[in-house]
């Protein structure tokens, strides 16, 4: 397939997004689609590259949070606080839309995600840009976010110009969204910041329920998400093995990915390709994008994933998980 130019040309790629076009680029978290955010022509074209519904909003993306005022009609105490904390980093605040946003970026409602992200090149292309730039991750609609600029050549071939590669993402899970929008904060999306960290910033005023009461709309909650095509099942680690063993005699080549506790053997069965995870959420979270794609690619009937602990340091991976599980 021929493919997009790999490139870490800044100014190009500046020249590219001043022309209305769309350019792929590196953060932290996973790689962005990104196109101007003052610009609803440009913006729309997102969409169309991406198959996204056209009511699902985008992330603004800032250089520093020096221009919050400019994106958000109200910044409360709160938000510069975690700004200052957590930027640049994964972490995205919801607030409500400034008069001059298009509503294209925002899939027509009041408010608006904003963040700055955590990577040298991300953060030169949005200086040298002077302006916030819109982008989902770089996935087409419903696919695993691509950690690396080969993922996202794969996902999008020939249909974008340009991707400034930034190499292999650190964090590799999406930021963590929390809306500042109601009365008490709320939040939206677990991700690469643990919550109970943004929790402790705010006092331990984080509300971690769904957001049945909000204001807010997040369509990108979707529960069918980040999914590979191959189906995928989750087990807990005792039910896992006897579940391969059944799918085998059926004729099945499922392949199997589990985590590696200390003092357990890891299991490895010959003849069965099998990933095993680090026991680091940070290193799990890094390698689980591009893990799914492996295995998507190898042939196998199915996937099985053996279920994380239950713990809060692992809520943004089970999330994860749970949205590219195939629905009972
Ligand atoms: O780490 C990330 O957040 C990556 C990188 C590229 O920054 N971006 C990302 O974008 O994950 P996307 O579009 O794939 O997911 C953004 C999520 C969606 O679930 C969307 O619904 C939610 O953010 N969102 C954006 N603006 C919102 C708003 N105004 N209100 C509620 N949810 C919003
Ligand atoms: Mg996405």
């Amino acid at each position: 397939m021929k493919g997009a130019t790999l490139s870490t040309d800044i100014h190009a790629a500046c020249e590219l997004l001043r022309a209305g076009k769309v350019v792929s680029f590196p953060t932290e978290t996973v790689y962005g689609l990104g196109a101007d955010a003052g610009n609803p022509l440009a913006v729309r074209g997102i969409f169309e590259l991406k198959g996204r519904p056209a009511d699902h909003p985008l992330i603004v993306h800032l250089a520093d949070s020096a221009s919050l005022a400019q994106w958000a009609s109200e910044v409360p105490e709160d938000a510069y606080r975690l700004a200052e904390h957590f930027w640049p980093g994964p972490l995205t605040l919801i607030l409500p839309k400034a008069a001059a946003v298009p509503l294209e970026v925002t899939g027509g409602q009041d408010t608006i995600g904003l963040r700055v992200p955590d990577h040298p090149l991300a953060l030169e292309l949005l200086r040298t840009f002077g302006g916030g730039l819109a982008a989902p991750s770089a996935n087409r609609f419903g696919r695993i976010s691509p950690t690396s600029a080969n993922h996202v050549r794969d996902e999008l071939g020939d249909r974008i110009e340009m991707i400034l590669d930034g190499g292999d993402c650190q964090v590799g899970l999406e930021s963590t969204i929390i809306s500042l929008v109601d009365n008490v904060p709320r939040l939206l999306r677990p991700g690469g910041i643990p919550a109970a960290e943004v929790s402790a910033v705010l006092g331990g005023r984080l509300e971690f329920s769904s957001p049945a009461h909000s204001r807010v709309r997040a369509p990108g909650m979707l529960s069918s998400h980040y999914a590979p095509t191959t189906p995928l099942e989750l087990w807990p680690g005792e039910e896992l093995w006897p579940r391969v063993h059944a799918l085998i005699k059926n004729g099945e080549r499922p392949a199997v990915m589990t985590l590696a506790p200390a003092g357990r053997g890891l299991e490895v069965e010959p003849g069965i390709a099998q990933v095993v995870m680090p026991s680091t959420t940070r290193e799990y979270a890094r390698q689980l994008y591009a893990t799914l794609r492996t295995l998507d690619a190898g042939g196998h009937s199915r996937l099985l994933v053996e279920i994380p602990p239950a713990t809060g340091e692992w809520l943004a991976i089970q999330d994860r998980l749970r949205r590219a599980a195939t629905p009972a």
